[in-house]
């Protein structure tokens, strides 16, 4: 009894110590395009520590090789690649479950929000020509802003491709939702849904308790 407890510890011990265990997980390749920046890096680090992640594309148009090198460096499943420029775009993609995507510019002071849609747009538009060519059912998440523009952009691309289907086009907001719990709702923990801008997130106050609502503003 002693010696099949101990036996059935060891195994356990080396199948958590043991990477390709998860290779019983189905095959899955996901690619970020963006990232070498401040968005990218630490999602592709996310991305690497995902057991379900089994190959991880790392796409931008600076800067990537040295990401990946250190990406990879870490000693889970997923298999990492460094691409860099227009020419390797196609082979980043070439067969992704899942392209994410936080390229682009962030917002600089003075920036409108219309500044930065005509960069954006245009980054969106050439990034998921490419999706609908080399990767066309994969699921798409847009992180690059504003959202609610650049999604809708990826749909009209992937429309006029033949390719679209609403049920694989996400747009990130879950930074605003979670700013928005921190900021307003923090304290009373309520719910929180919608988005990416600031007249766009909700808090839904009749999903918490009226008695503790004494002394918040509901404006
Ligand atoms: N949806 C959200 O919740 C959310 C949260 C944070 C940031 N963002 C948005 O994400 C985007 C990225 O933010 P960041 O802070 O990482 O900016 P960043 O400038 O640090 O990084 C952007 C990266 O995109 C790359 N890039 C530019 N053009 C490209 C192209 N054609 N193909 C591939 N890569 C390209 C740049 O080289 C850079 O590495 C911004 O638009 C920002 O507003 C969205």
């Amino acid at each position: 009894m002693r010696m099949s407890l101990l036996r059935s510890a060891s195994q356990h011990l080396r199948r958590r110590r043991d990477y390709s265990s998860a290779s019983a997980s189905p095959e899955r390749k996901v690619a970020i395009l963006g990232a070498a920046g401040g968005i990218g890096q630490p999602l592709a680090l996310l991305m690497k520590l995902n057991p379900l992640v089994s190959s991880l594309s790392l796409y931008d148009i600076a800067a990537t090789p040295g990401v990946a090198a250190d990406v990879s460096h870490i000693n889970t499943r997923a298999l990492v690649k460094g691409f860099v420029g227009d020419d390797q775009l196609g082979e980043a993609l070439e067969g992704a479950d899942l392209v994410i995507i936080p390229a682009g510019v962030p917002r600089k002071p003075g920036m409108t929000r219309d500044d930065l849609f005509k960069i954006n747009a245009g980054i969106v538009k050439g990034l998921c020509t490419a999706i609908a060519r080399h990767c066309p059912n994969a699921l798409v998440n847009m992180i690059s802003n504003p959202v609610n523009s650049t999604v809708p952009i990826a749909a009209e691309v992937f429309k006029k491709a033949g390719t679209y289907d609403e049920k694989k086009l996400f747009g990130v907001t879950t930074l605003d939702v979670v700013r928005a719990k921190t900021f307003y709702a923090g304290k009373a923990n309520v719910p929180v849904t919608g988005g990416e801008c600031s007249c766009c997130w909700w808090p839904c106050w009749n999903h918490y308790p009226a008695t503790v609502l004494t002394g918040y503003s509901c404006k």
